[in-house]
Formats: C-alpha cells, structure tokens, sequence
C-alpha cells in the first residue's frame, strides 16, 4: 500500500510542471508544505509494519529530498527569466507607471469629521475622554444606581483586577474585602470598557468651567453577538449644553439643526420619549428611514422611521454628583451613533463591513 503511494507520487512529483511562480507555489503547497501529500505520508509511517519501518522511512525522504531540489531548481530558473530591471533589454518603457496607492478615510471618520463640523457651527468644541473608564463615570455618576436593571442593556467588558479577581466593590478593596495596594491604574475597583460616550459629559462637568458647550466623538463596546445591526464595538457622537436657563426646545432646535444640515431640509425629524437614567425627560431622536425613504425595509424594521440616538434634559441627580447646582443651571445632552448615521447617509446594510477591512468596501469612500 504504502509502497504504491510512494511510487504514485514520486511520479507526480517528477512530472510537475514548475515553469512559474504560480506553478511553483501551487507545487510547494500540495507538496512540501506541512498539510502537503509528503507531509501526509510520513504521518502514515506509523501505521507501517515494524520491519518495514525503515526502508518505507528512506524511500520517503530521498523523494523529499528530490521535491525539494526540483523546487530549488525551478525557483532559480523561474527568477532569473522575471527579470524586469531597467538593465533588462526586453522591458517595456512604454508601460504606464503603477501609480502610488494612495489610503483613503474610512467612512466612519468622514461621518464623524461632518458631525463634528456641523455642530462646530453652533459653538460645540470638540472634548475627547479614555476608552478604559471606571464604574463612576460610565454608570454611578449617570444615575446607574448599582443592580439598577438600566446596567444590563449596556453590559461590558470587565477588566481583571491586578490580582486577577474582578473587583466588585468600594475603594480600594478586592472581593474579600481586602485592602489592596493598586499596583496600576487598572487595579483599581470596577475598570471597564466604556459603554458610551456619555462617560465625557461627567467628565466635562467635573472639570470645565461653565457654561459647557461640548461635542465628544468615541469608540464604546458593549457585550453584543455580532450581526449586521449590533457589534461589539461602535462609535458615537456625544454633545452637552449647560448654562443657565437652557430648556427642551433649545435641545429640539440643536438637533434639528444637526439632521437638517448632515441630510437636507425635507427629511422628517420625530423625538419619541423613552427613558435614560441621566436625562429627565429622555427622547428618542427619530429620522426618516433613507434606505426605503419611509415606505419600510428591515433596516427600519418596517416602521418609515430609524433612530440616530438618545436625547434629554440632564437629570438634576446627575449635576448634583458633578457639584453643580440644579437649580441655577439645567442643560441638555445627546448621544448619536456614527454607525447608523453612516449607514443611512451612504446606504449600507450591514454594519460588520465597517471593521471587516475589505478594500472593495473601503476604497468606494476614495473620492470623498
Ligand atoms: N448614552 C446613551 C446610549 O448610549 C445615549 C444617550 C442618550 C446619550 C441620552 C445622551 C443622552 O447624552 O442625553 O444609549
């Protein structure tokens, strides 16, 4: 058996044909390589009866040994004849150039830079905050209470404790209630990935002074199955407004300002109430679905309509925990996810394309 299979291949081998480079990695795949038809039948040889053992054991690498020399030969012969160096007397000058592959923006950040534009019109300055966030700034300080069920729609990525526990609990303590020494920042209690970009209103309201006008772009992740409308990681664009005397139709003229401008005057805008633990009253900021233009698809899930973010008036709680007062000054914020916007503004259907990297998908955005 095994002796055939020798001879069978040591036919193939001496017959192949090596005269390009195509040929010979088609060769040294389905050959020489690890999951190759050699590669195979040395994995036979345990099976080879004890007295056998070593003949059959010769015989396969002499014909290793002959692949390999053919390859080796075929190779050389192949590179000398490819030569395309100016020295070369047969090159074609003629020949159009290759022109320099020039990158292109990924659709997500042209959406974002627009976004960022628009409202830059209006006096939002751009503010940035880390991706790591501790259980203050990405749930307590929002008005989160801790097991308040709101937590379980934005479930995260935890990260270990420097003592590889998790941490689940108040300053500075492990599990055991223990005290521990942090040996780096993340050995802090509750670090996680932010779920939102909300975590930069808190940390604007802690440190800037007011009146606050900003606008906060952001990668945040949650604990999703991928599909073509969730992942795991997306992006938002987050905006608060606090002064004194700022009301809910400031926030509706801001954001009608914003869609108008980002999809044209004729697009139909609605706020739907809904409820975030940080804003009192909370909306939902609808706009007319653009794939179906309203008539109803499943990116709109046969509503006419898809949402583009959250809305409110900041929860006099959440100013309390950021030291500022509620009675004298209110403000309004917003969340909106690049994501959807982009899908609407160039049509595309599935969100994985975003992070896939496949260059037919991205260099459709070159001219823009
Ligand atoms: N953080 C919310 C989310 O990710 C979105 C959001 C809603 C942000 C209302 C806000 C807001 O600033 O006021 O689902």
């Amino acid at each position: 058996m095994m002796q055939e299979s020798i001879a069978a291949l040591a036919a193939e081998i001496t017959t192949a044909d090596l005269s390009s480079t195509t040929h010979l990695d088609a060769f040294r795949i389905s050959y020489l390589g690890r999951k190759g038809r050699l590669a195979d039948l040395f994995d036979q040889l345990k099976i080879v009866p004890a007295d056998q053992k070593r003949a059959v054991g010769q015989q396969l690498n002499a014909l290793k040994q002959d692949a390999q020399a053919r390859f080796d030969a075929a190779q050389q012969a192949v590179e000398a004849t490819a030569d395309n160096t100016p020295a070369n007397p047969d090159f074609d000058y003629t020949l159009p150039p290759v022109p320099n592959a020039l990158g292109t923006r990924h659709p997500l950040m042209l959406v974002r830079e627009e976004m960022l534009r628009i409202f830059g019109r209006i006096g939002f300055a751009v503010a940035e905050g880390p991706e790591i966030e501790d259980d203050w700034h990405n749930f307590t300080a929002l008005n989160f209470p801790e097991n308040h069920p709101a937590r379980d729609m934005q479930d995260t990525f935890f990260l270990e404790a420097g003592n590889g526990k998790r941490e689940s609990g108040g300053e500075g303590k492990t599990e055991d209630g223990e005290n521990q020494s942090p040996r780096s920042p993340l050995t802090a209690p509750h670090f996680l990935l932010r779920t939102h970009t909300s975590t930069v209103q808190v940390r604007m309201m802690e440190t800037e002074p007011l009146p606050i006008r900003r606008v906060m772009p952001g990668r945040v992740f949650r604990n999703e199955a991928i599909s073509a409308r969730a992942h795991m990681m997306f992006h938002q664009v987050e905006g608060i407004f606090i002064d004194e005397g700022v009301s809910f139709a400031d926030l509706k003229q801001t954001v009608y300002y914003f869609v108008q401008e980002l999809f044209g005057a004729d697009i139909n805008i609605r706020f739907r109430p809904s409820f975030f633990p940080f804003t009192e009253p909370s909306a939902e900021i609808d706009i007319t679905c653009l794939i179906c233009k309203g008539a109803g698809c499943n990116i709109c899930k046969y509503s006419g309509w898809v949402e583009i973010g959250g809305c409110g008036m900041v929860d006099p709680a959440v100013l309390e925990n950021a030291k500022i007062d509620p009675e004298k000054y209110s403000g309004y914020a917003w969340g909106m996810g690049i994501e959807r916007i982009a899908m609407l503004k160039y049509q595309i259907k599935d969100l994985r394309l975003f992070t896939e990297n496949d260059m037919r998908f991205l260099r459709q955005f070159e001219a823009l």
